[in-house]
């Protein structure tokens, strides 16, 4: 199991971009979303697309088991918080940011009841098979109806290198997500020549996709 707190402290933080993600520019309209609305982001790091997220105008609650983490995130975005401790999270709220410093499994849905989207860039994909069904599930107990998610994935071949992040394809997310969620796959490409580290592993191929949830309540 991958620990996450030392790959923190270590600076093993390779996943991490210091822009935002072109995907989330192209397909954040699937969110249907309005001003001030929230957004969810699980596993967020010390993702800059919160920052992205802000700018537009919308309130972001994030979760991340890191402490080092989510105060990099603050101090490098020139943002000022104050800390809540609750039973399960220590909370850093910020103007209209709110980040849980604690296990997102602990998330309940009162914490979550504001949010009318969530955007997922390597949470799923961080996790290892046997957790990505309890995400799911956790995911669809913790939001509301109506709520639509933006889901980034990556699928390779698993067997040519480890992960995280895993591979995960179509045919999974659409089984993590039947019970409750429309899926729409809204574009898959292989980006393998974008990939140094796959390159040089001699990995196949490197599917990068992103689909658009949507909870339905059935
Ligand atoms: C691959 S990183 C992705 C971070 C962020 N989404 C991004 O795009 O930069 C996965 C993150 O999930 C966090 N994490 C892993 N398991 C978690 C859990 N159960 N609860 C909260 N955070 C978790 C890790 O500390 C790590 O920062």
């Amino acid at each position: 199991m991958t620990d996450w707190i030392q790959r923190w402290k270590d600076g093993e933080t390779g996943w991490h971009r210091k822009q935002v993600n072109s995907k989330l520019i192209e397909f954040i309209d699937y969110l249907q979303l309005s001003q001030g609305d929230t957004v969810f982001v699980p596993l967020c790091g010390k993702s800059y697309d919160m920052v992205y997220l802000l700018e537009q105008g919308f309130k972001v609650i994030g979760v991340e088991l890191s402490q080092l983490a989510i105060e990099q995130f603050f101090d490098e975005n020139n943002l000022t918080y104050t800390i809540h401790q609750t039973d399960q999270f220590t909370m850093y709220q910020g103007d209209n940011i709110t980040l849980y410093c604690g296990d997102y499994f602990a998330l309940d849905e009162a914490i979550l009841k504001s949010v009318s989207a969530v955007y997922d860039r390597a949470a799923l994909i961080a996790l290892a098979v046997d957790l990505r069904a309890k995400y799911a599930q956790h995911l669809y107990s913790i939001i509301s109806n109506d709520c639509r998610v933006l889901l980034l994935t990556l699928n390779y071949p698993q067997s040519q290198i480890s992960g995280p992040p895993f591979a995960v394809d179509e045919d999974e997310v659409v089984s993590l997500f039947s019970n409750g969620f429309e899926c729409q796959q809204l574009q898959c490409f292989n980006d393998i020549k974008n990939e140094p580290k796959f390159l040089r592993a001699g990995v196949d191929f490197i599917e990068k996709a992103t689909y658009c949830l949507h909870k339905n309540g059935e």
